[in-house]
């Protein structure tokens, strides 16, 4: 399997370790990025607690905000499925069996998932033939999965440990915004 997940082991929760990084202008660029993203979502956030509409405007803020991103978009947890919710990009699959796929696999790991080429993934479920690389970050409201965010990137190799970090940071914000989603 060529995906790498940003963190080994188990705990219920699985989250990247914020790393030390060399200070060059990419990255510091890069995690300038993601703090912008956080203080532009706490404000897409504020006074509004309903899901979708939330939902919707932080996949737009991401589709349009991050460089190279295809698709990007939320699946909601329902049963044993994960259930297609708001996001930006072409029409995609709406169910996808915890397990299956770079989604359902990230859910049932609870964990943060990077495929720098999903053509080498095994069960990759192919929604835009012009995706080639992705990431899939779990949504937790303490110990229990809600459902995931995935972006897909027409580039090879797209997503690294930061994109990992800012997403988690971002989505985080959001869970705690909205209570537990009420799922
Ligand atoms: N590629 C995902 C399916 C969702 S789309 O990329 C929007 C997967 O393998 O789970």
């Amino acid at each position: 399997m060529t995906s790498r997940s940003t963190k080994k082991k188990p705990a219920a929760k699985k989250k990247p370790a914020k790393k030390r990084r060399p200070a060059t202008p990419e990255n510091n660029a890069k995690s300038q990025l993601y703090a912008n993203l956080v203080v532009q979502l706490l404000s897409l956030l504020k006074g509004e607690h309903d899901l979708i509409a939330n939902a919707a405007n932080f996949s737009a803020l991401l589709f349009n905000s991050l460089p190279n991103v295809n698709w990007a978009g939320f699946y909601f947890l329902q049963g044993e499925e994960l259930v297609l919710g708001p996001f930006q990009g072409n029409p995609a699959c709406v169910r996808i069996p915890m397990g299956k796929g770079v989604c359902g696999v990230a859910a049932q790991q609870c964990e943060t998932i990077i495929v720098p080429n999903v053509h080498e993934f095994p069960g990759h479920i192919a929604c835009d033939v012009a995706s080639n690389s992705e990431i899939v970050v779990p949504l937790f409201d303490g110990e229990r999965i809600l459902g995931v965010l995935d972006l897909d990137s027409p580039t090879i190799g797209r997503f690294d440990d930061q994109d990992a970090e800012g997403l988690n940071e971002l989505v985080t914000v959001f869970v705690a915004h909205e209570e537990g989603l009420g799922l």
